[in-house]
């Protein structure tokens, strides 16, 4: 039976779980507490039980960038045999499954954009969670396509080129709530350039979802400073010395 009087020592016990538990499922965190810290007990306790859940969560992809991607340079991940080239599907709907997670709000979202080609897998998942349709930029205008459309200027850090992304008029519009999704995050350009098209349609955009945020670039940066929500399935910290190193979210001090 919880008293008042118990409540201190409560405290002790869930929080002292919690970094126990927490503990034993993340070999990474090191922890340190300080009796001072005490009162906070419920409210730690109950953090560490989200994070523990949103690292589970996304532990396969983390998985398949540990088993399956090569490091090809400081700054580059190959990944295609799970996302870039050929596909996994079922990590595809975890990713779906997790962005609406993520990005759930009362305002309902009612698109998902990306930009071809390999936003389209994570994006075309999201959007059959959401029950809404896909639109996805072209980087080429197509055949079909008139001029009635929205173009954004897109230049890549990566590969030192400009292209001009393509939306037509009918896909985006003032009543749209936009959710934007794509594969890679490095210089933050292409979320941008998505994101100058929902708002040329007068309408929002809800957030931007990242598969594998290369967080030592500045796209992060870039898009919280022009006032978006970012969220990303995997952030690594460094592919430094051949190795992928994600950026460790959970330590505490
Ligand atoms: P930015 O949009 O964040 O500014 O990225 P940037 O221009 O630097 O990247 C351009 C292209 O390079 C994008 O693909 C992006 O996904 C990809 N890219 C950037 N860094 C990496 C990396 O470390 N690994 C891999 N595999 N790709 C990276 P894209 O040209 O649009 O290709 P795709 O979508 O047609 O596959």
């Amino acid at each position: 039976m919880t008293s008042k009087r118990n409540l201190p020592f409560n405290y002790f016990v869930f929080y002292k779980t919690g970094l126990l538990c927490y503990g034993n499922q993340n070999p990474n965190v090191s922890i340190h507490s300080k009796s001072s810290e005490l009162p906070f007990g419920f409210f730690i306790y109950f953090q560490l039980q989200l994070r523990i859940e949103e690292d589970h969560q996304m532990k396969l992809l983390k998985e398949e960038i540990l088993s399956k991607g090569i490091v090809l340079s400081d700054g580059v991940l190959k990944v295609d045999s799970f996302l870039n080239h050929q596909i996994n599907p079922i990590l595809s709907l975890e990713m779906g499954k997790e962005f609406v997670k993520r990005f759930h709000s009362e305002d309902p979202n009612t698109k998902v954009l990306t930009i071809e080609s390999s936003g389209i897998a994570p994006a075309f998942t999201t959007a059959l969670e959401l029950g809404v349709e896909l639109v996805f930029a072209r980087k080429k205008k197509s055949l079909t396509m008139n001029d009635n459309v929205y173009t954004a200027d897109v230049y890549s850090f990566t590969k030192q080129e400009t292209n001009t992304i393509t939306v037509s008029k009918d896909f985006i519009t003032e009543s749209d709530r936009v959710l934007i999704i794509d594969d890679f995050l490095a210089n933050g350009q292409a979320a941008l350039g998505l994101a100058q098209i929902v708002e040329q349609a007068g309408g929002t955009v809800s957030g931007i979802g990242i598969v594998i945020e290369k967080s030592f670039q500045p796209g992060r940066q870039v898009l919280l400073d022009a006032g978006y929500k970012v969220e990303s399935l995997a952030r690594i910290e460094s592919l430094k010395n051949n190795e992928v190193r994600f950026v460790d979210e959970t330590v505490l001090v």
